[in-house]
Parts: C-alpha cells; structure tokens; sequence
C-alpha cells in the first residue's frame, strides 16, 4: 500500500482503535488506574521486561511478587542477584532477569535512580531493544514511540495484507515503519497498547473475531478472505534435540549443586552437576558422567541406574536430561571457575534454579 494512503487512512485507524481501547482494555496491574495520569515508569518497565515471550497471565502473579518485593527501582538494585533469580524462577529466560537487575545499578548510579525518558536513551540500558525501549517511552513517558511485537506485527501484517515474511529484515522494516506512520501524535502509549490488546484479544492467530474488530471494514486481509494466511512467517525447522547428563550426587544428607556460569544459558542459576555425552557409540552413558564427575569435579562417585528423565523445550533446542543418583565415595571437591556447593535437601528451596533442575530438587523433596 502506498504511504500516501496509509497517511490518509491513519486518522481514522487510530480514532477506531483508541475508542475501541477506551471500552474494552484490559485491567492490567501496571497500567495507570482510572483518573491517574501516568503510570509509574519501573512498573511499566518491570511489566514490559517480564512481558517478553511471556503470555499476560503468567506474568502477573509474577509482577505482583515482584513489586511486593522491589516496591522502587531503588529497591531492585540494592538486592542480590539470587535474591532476583529467585523472583523470576519459573518465567524462564534469566537474562531478563539478570539484565533487569544491572540496568537498574546502573540508572541508580548514574541516574540517581531516574528511568530515561526517550525511546534512544532507553535503549542504551541492558535488556532494552527497540520493542521494549517504545513501549516503555510511550507508555510512561507519553513520548511518540512505536512498538511491534507479535501482536502488534499480526494486526498490522492482517490490516495492510502484508505479503512479506514478518520475521525478515525487509518485513520488520515495512512493518516498523507502518508502526510509525500510524502512531497518533500525544496518544502513543494508548494507542501502541490497544494493538497489544486487540491482537491478544480479538485478532487472535488462529481464530480472529472479525465481527467484534473496530477495524474489521479497513482490513484487506479480510476483504480478500486471507486472515488465517496473514502474518506470512517462515516455515520452522524443528529444534534440535540434545542430551545432557545429570548426577544427583549426595554426601552424608547434602547433595551437590554448581551455580552456572554468568552469560551461559541459565547463568546464574543452581543445577545438578551435568555433562553433555558424545554424540555416538563412547563408554555408557553412567560411564562418561562418572569420569566427568571426577575429572572435572575431583569426585569418586558410585552411580546407581537412571532414576528420572525430565523433558524441557529451550528456545532452540529440546532437552532430554537423563539424571542418575549417586553416592560420593571420595574426593575433594574442586572448585573451578564456578560455585559449588554441598547443600541440604531441606535448603535446596533457596537456590535458585530452571524448570529442569527444579523437578530433579522436587523429586528429591527439596523446593
Ligand atoms: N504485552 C506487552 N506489553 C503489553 C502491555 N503494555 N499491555 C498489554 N500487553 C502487552
């Protein structure tokens, strides 16, 4: 569609979908109440943080822990990291969490604790992209932000029949750019979160209520029948599956735990001690964990059979972690480069850990 048309046709899309917003928005917990003005700027941080790959229900319980805890983001940077691991333990992808945690040090530092305020300074911050930075410069500062995330992306690709695949460098292109000339100048932040919620709610992937949509007479895709083809994205490849190795290894009542490298998947996060076997014919499988479990962590360990096997869907790959239980019989713990640490099963509750460990500490009646 021409710019031209697409200018001509933004009044009348923005008035339709901000009177739309006005009856029908969801009652969010970081959203400004009725008759406040703006909502607070590290709520609606938090919120868009937590918010990333994340469907709403899940997060607000989450949020409402969050906020009992780190009330300010004063709060949030003077804690420790376990204590924000542990927080965000079962919402998956720790960066967030971690990147959360060191932008607000550094705004506390730098800042005296004051979020930026324009969608550019935003974005220099750790865990910030542009998606995040708009949502967070309009929503709380009123600044003339766009933001695309899938919902956003759907309702656009369907509106304007977008043909490109939206997860290319040239459909996110047209698509950002569609995100801006829409935008109403002063309403950003309403209008970016009734796109959120029309996506989520009405213009739903598989089964959009067309009937209900205050946009359903300017939708090409559905003038031509295509809403169900509309966004176009590349056909996926399956993810590769591995396997990894675990050992729960006790010593008179405690079991060892290594706290995973910062910047590593799950970094700084606790795990059973795990190896991720060679790919074919090698020793057995209890075989390559016991001598990894003394090369690598000084141990000799006497391995019983598999007692547990807990499948988990990573982003880009699946995992098959295959545990087996073992009694430490001698050795010195080496320390490496990472903690690691003889715990109780009664305190295992208070290491942080992904959802895989988690089912190995439950089984072993610590959580
Ligand atoms: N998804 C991400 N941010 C959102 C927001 N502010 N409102 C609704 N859905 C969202």
């Amino acid at each position: 569609m021409s710019p031209f048309i697409i200018k001509r046709m933004s009044t009348v899309f923005a008035q339709r979908l901000l009177a739309w917003y006005a009856r029908h928005q969801r009652a969010l917990p970081w959203r400004a109440a009725p008759g406040q003005a703006a909502p607070d700027p590290y709520q609606v941080w938090v919120s868009e943080i937590m918010l990333q790959q994340t469907q709403v229900e899940t997060v607000i319980p989450y949020y409402r822990r969050w906020l009992e805890r780190f009330p300010t983001l004063a709060a949030l940077a003077a804690a420790s990291q376990p204590a924000v691991l542990a927080l965000w333990e079962g919402l998956g992808y720790y960066s967030r969490a971690r990147n959360l945690h060191r932008a607000a040090r550094q705004v506390q530092r730098e800042r005296g604790g004051l979020l930026p305020r324009t969608a550019a300074e935003l974005r220099a911050l750790p865990g910030i992209g542009r998606y995040t930075a708009g949502a967070i410069a309009s929503i709380a500062f009123g600044q003339d932000s766009a933001v695309l995330d899938g919902n956003v992306k759907r309702v656009l690709a369907r509106v304007f029949d977008l043909r490109a695949d939206v997860k290319s460098a040239a459909g996110e292109q047209q698509l950002w750019a569609l995100a801006e000339s829409l935008l109403p100048p002063g309403r950003a932040g309403d209008f970016n979160q009734a796109l959120m919620d029309l996506g989520a709610t009405v213009c739903a992937p598989r089964a959009p209520d067309c009937p209900r949509c205050p946009l359903n007479d300017l939708c090409e895709a559905r003038r031509l029948g295509v809403q169900l083809e509309r966004p176009v994205t590349p056909a996926r490849r399956p993810a590769p599956h591995r396997v990894w190795l675990a050992a729960v290894v006790v010593k008179r009542g405690r079991v060892l735990l290594e706290q995973r490298a910062q910047g590593a998947l799950l970094g700084g996060l606790w795990a059973f001690p795990a190896v991720e076997p060679l790919p074919d014919a090698g020793p057995r499988p209890a075989t390559q964990l016991r001598r990894a479990l003394r090369d690598q962590w000084g141990l000799t360990v006497k391995l019983g059979p598999r007692t547990q096997t807990v499948e988990h869907g990573f982003t880009h790959f699946t995992l098959t972690l295959c545990v087996f239980d073992g009694e430490w019989v001698a050795g010195r713990l080496k320390r490496g480069g990472a903690a690691r640490q003889w715990v109780r099963v009664a305190d295992l509750g208070d290491y942080p850990m992904g959802k895989v460990d988690r089912q190995v500490a439950k089984r072993l009646g610590g959580d």
